[in-house]
């Protein structure tokens, strides 16, 4: 079997962006599992009922540049208290973990619940602050109409969610390496990502 990373953490934390440098670094394959849940929300938002989203969702739907949006992402929060939704989506994650050539996933219940057993476990994570201007800046970037004082309140509330719901709560794996990005350049913390994964994973 291949090496799995797990990359788990908050909202705009930056496991997408160190996700896509260590899998590039060892040359694993990539899941940004937060995109599950955005095109499950975004279907709900367009109407459908969750779990029937979560269980027709094809590969397709994850192509798709709305799914980066504010608005998606607190329907996908919503979407991810519902324990019928998660485990619609247990297997994909599971199946793409044990792909031969190694795995990096990421998301908030990888190194708990998806992957307990992966052979390296980092959790991102930094200051509400700190994620909500970064998050705000990419928001921005993508010339989205959005405050900076709404981008906060609406990290701090899918924080709320993801940490307080019964099922697959995001939290620590307690065998997880920490790692706080608030003081650190982005390409401090992909070295940094690097180093750590590096003492457990050698290819
Ligand atoms: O990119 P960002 O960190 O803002 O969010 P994301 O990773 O795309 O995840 C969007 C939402 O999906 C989260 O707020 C969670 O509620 C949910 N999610 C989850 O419950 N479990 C995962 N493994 C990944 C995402």
């Amino acid at each position: 079997m291949g090496f799995t990373i797990a990359i788990d953490g908050p909202a705009a934390a930056g496991k997408g962006t160190i996700s896509k440098a260590v899998a590039a670094h060892f040359g694993f394959a990539h899941l940004d599992t937060g995109l599950l849940y955005r095109a499950v929300g975004a279907k709900v938002l367009n109407g459908a009922e969750p779990v029937a989203a979560a269980r027709t969702l094809q590969a397709e739907d994850l192509n798709n540049a709305s799914l980066r949006t504010a608005d998606v992402a607190q329907a996908a929060s919503r979407v991810a208290v519902i324990a019928e939704v998660r485990e619609a989506l247990v297997d994909f994650q599971r199946a793409f973990a044990r792909r031969a050539g190694g795995a990096v996933l990421d998301g908030r219940d990888i190194g708990t619940v998806i992957c307990p057993d992966a052979t390296a476990k980092l959790f991102v994570t930094a200051s509400a602050e700190v994620r909500a201007e970064r998050r705000f800046l990419e928001l921005e970037a993508r010339a989205a109409d959005v405050s900076r004082e709404q981008v906060l309140a609406d990290v701090k509330e899918r924080d709320e969610r993801d940490m307080n719901r019964s099922e697959a709560p995001l939290k620590p794996a307690a065998d997880a390496i920490i790692l706080d990005t608030s003081e650190l350049t982005v390409d401090g913390a992909i070295t940094q990502a690097i180093a750590e994964i590096s003492r457990i994973v050698k290819p």
